[in-house]
């Protein structure tokens, strides 16, 4: 086995050199690279004959991958702020803010569990940007449900509907509370923009903690105490965490037949400028 990889070494030496000089004489005709960037660039990128990104600098530090900043910018001039890369390849691992598109989850709801205080550096997706019929029109849900359209139901129980049959197949055979709730235990009557608690309370599309809570005790309190649902950021209390919201995980309205309804996944990050793929990232291509 040695003895074989011994053998193949010229080979790859010789086409490692024409593609080194192939690449050489790329760069040269785009300019305004300089040698020191052309010697960093990703390992994972030679060999396949493509235009590899230039990487700079590498950063390891948990502190970077959790409050990163402008400062960490590897790439300044391609404008991707925090690229992480690999310190033995130079391939990127990872790069984006985990913070972008995040918003200051804001007041929860009072449980004394002893994480009081960290909720001012508590991020979280918004969830109304993920709703399809909140954004069919400049006014949300009450585009239709303003009174008129689609007039407020004057009861609160049960009723076959003649709309949302993507969201609620059948609105007679709910799946969530074992019979016990409807549409509007959780949704405003009167502003359909809002979700609504037992002591109605509106609550926003981007707090659906507050309603969830306001039945499930125990996994929310589990959920505040980090032991439920998922978070990422500074280990430390006080410090900044994305916290991922109940609704990133179930699907109000099929919880009882299927706990976790797949929901679609986020979009990828956009590639570093010159990168059309990471396909060097791939197991078995000697990229950790
Ligand atoms: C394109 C118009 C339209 C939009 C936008 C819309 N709805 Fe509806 N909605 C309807 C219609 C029509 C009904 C059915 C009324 C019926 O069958 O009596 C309905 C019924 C409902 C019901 C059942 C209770 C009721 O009022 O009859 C809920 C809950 C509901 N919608 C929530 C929402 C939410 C939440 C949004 C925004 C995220 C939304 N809807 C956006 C048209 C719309
Ligand atoms: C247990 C609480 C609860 C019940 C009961 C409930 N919903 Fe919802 N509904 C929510 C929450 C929370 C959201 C926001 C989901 C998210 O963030 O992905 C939502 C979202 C929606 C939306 C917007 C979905 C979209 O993608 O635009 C519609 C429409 C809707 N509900 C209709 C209904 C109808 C109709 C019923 C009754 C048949 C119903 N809901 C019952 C909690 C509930
Ligand atoms: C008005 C009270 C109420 C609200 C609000 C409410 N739920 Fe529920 N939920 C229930 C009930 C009741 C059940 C059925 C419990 C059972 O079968 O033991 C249930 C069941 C569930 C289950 C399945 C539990 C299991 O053991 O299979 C999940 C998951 C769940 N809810 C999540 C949520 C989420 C997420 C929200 C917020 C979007 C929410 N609930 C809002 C009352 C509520
Ligand atoms: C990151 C994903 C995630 C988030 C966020 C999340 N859950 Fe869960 N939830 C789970 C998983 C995983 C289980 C375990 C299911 C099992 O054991 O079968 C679960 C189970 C549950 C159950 C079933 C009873 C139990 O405790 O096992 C309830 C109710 C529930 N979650 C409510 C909530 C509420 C309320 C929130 C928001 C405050 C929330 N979840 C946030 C993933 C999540």
């Amino acid at each position: 086995m040695f003895k074989n990889s011994l053998q193949s070494t010229p080979s790859i030496v010789v086409v490692a050199l024409a593609l080194v000089i192939a690449m050489a004489g790329i760069l040269a005709l785009v300019g305004g690279l300089n040698g020191r960037e052309t010697a960093t660039t990703p390992a994972g990128m030679q060999g396949k004959g493509r235009t590899a990104p230039v990487v700079t600098e590498c950063f390891e530090s948990r502190e970077g991958s959790t409050s990163v900043t402008r400062v960490e910018n590897a790439v300044p001039r391609y404008g991707y702020p925090n690229l992480k890369c690999s310190k033995t390849t130079q391939a990127v691992l990872w790069y984006g803010d985990p913070f972008d598109g995040t918003v200051p989850m804001g007041e929860m709801p009072d449980i004394r569990d002893g994480t009081r205080g960290d909720f001012a550096h508590a991020f979280v997706k918004p969830r109304e940007a993920h709703l399809t019929y909140f954004n069919m029109g400049p006014d949300g849900c009450r585009t239709c449900h303003d009174g008129r359209t689609v007039p407020v139901p004057k009861s609160k129980s049960a009723r076959p509907l003649a709309m949302h049959q993507d969201i609620v197949a059948d609105s007679m055979q709910l799946q969530h509370g074992r019979g016990a709730l409807w549409c509007l235990d959780c949704h405003s009557a009167t502003d359909r923009n809002k979700l609504i608690d037992h002591l109605g309370n509106q609550i926003g599309f981007n707090q659906p903690q507050k309603l969830c809570g306001s039945c499930h005790g125990e996994a929310y309190i589990d959920w505040r105490a980090g032991i439920h649902g998922k978070r990422i950021g500074t280990w430390a209390t006080g410090g900044k965490k994305r916290w991922w919201v109940c609704t990133e995980c179930h699907n109000p309205h099929t919880v009882q037949a299927n706990r976790f309804d797949p929901l679609l996944p986020e979009p990828p990050p956009p590639l570093p400028r010159g990168m059309r793929n990471a396909n060097h990232e791939r197991v078995g291509q000697g990229v950790h």
